[in-house]
């Protein structure tokens, strides 16, 4: 059967593109990381493709804060093409998806957020929910489209809220259940897609 060529961006960490790439090293998911691509030139998802032997790519987001320049997202569709990427995944990616992309791959761009949306869209979602008095929050992996965390649902977690957590100890089970989650969202993405 076909592997799922994917395509990731990320400004971070990178931990969701490792648990990943680790499902996929573990034949759980049937995908091939083609190019991890970062707005952040020395950011942990770069050494980590490194480690991966995965072909990272560093473009200059450009003068904007929220987005990419127009000739960034420009040459970030270049590279996901040249790979002939079927699906781009988002993991920790800090900046908006603008009309290019979002046109490039209609329906064929995921996002992971740290709560159970519609609930707490927007940053720091895990502090949010803490704040707000929630006994329960989660994560979901949804598609990206023009409104900011807004996009169809594909799948969700629940995690629980404990008496004494900080936002720091909440954000790494969020974390945790979406490592889970992402792979299991990419797979069931593929048997509907390919
Ligand atoms: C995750 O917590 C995800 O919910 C959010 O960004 C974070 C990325 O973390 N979108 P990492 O870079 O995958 O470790």
């Amino acid at each position: 059967m076909d592997k799922l060529k994917v395509g990731i961006l990320g400004s971070g960490r990178g931990s969701n593109f490792e648990a990943i790439a680790q499902s996929i090293d573990e034949g759980a998911l049937n995908a091939d990381i083609r190019v991890v691509i970062s707005d952040v030139e020395n950011s942990g998802i770069l050494q980590l493709a490194h480690k991966w032997e995965i072909r990272a790519e560093f473009v200059n987001p450009g003068q904007f804060r929220t987005k990419m320049s127009v000739e960034a997202e420009a040459r970030v569709i270049e590279i996901l093409k040249e790979e002939g990427v079927d699906l781009v995944v988002l993991a920790g990616f800090m900046r908006i998806v603008g009309a290019q992309l979002l046109r490039a791959f209609p329906d064929r761009i995921l996002n992971i957020h740290p709560s159970l949306l519609p609930k707490f869209p927007g940053l720091e979602a895990w502090r949010q929910a803490l704040e707000a008095g929630e006994t329960v929050t989660g994560c979901t992996v949804h598609y990206v489209d023009a409104i900011v965390d807004g996009g169809r649902i594909i799948a969700q977690e629940k995690v629980p809220i404990l008496p004494g957590d900080t936002p720091e100890s909440l954000h790494q089970r969020i974390q945790k259940a979406e490592h889970i989650l992402y792979p299991k969202a990419i797979s069931y993405f593929r048997s509907e897609n390919l």
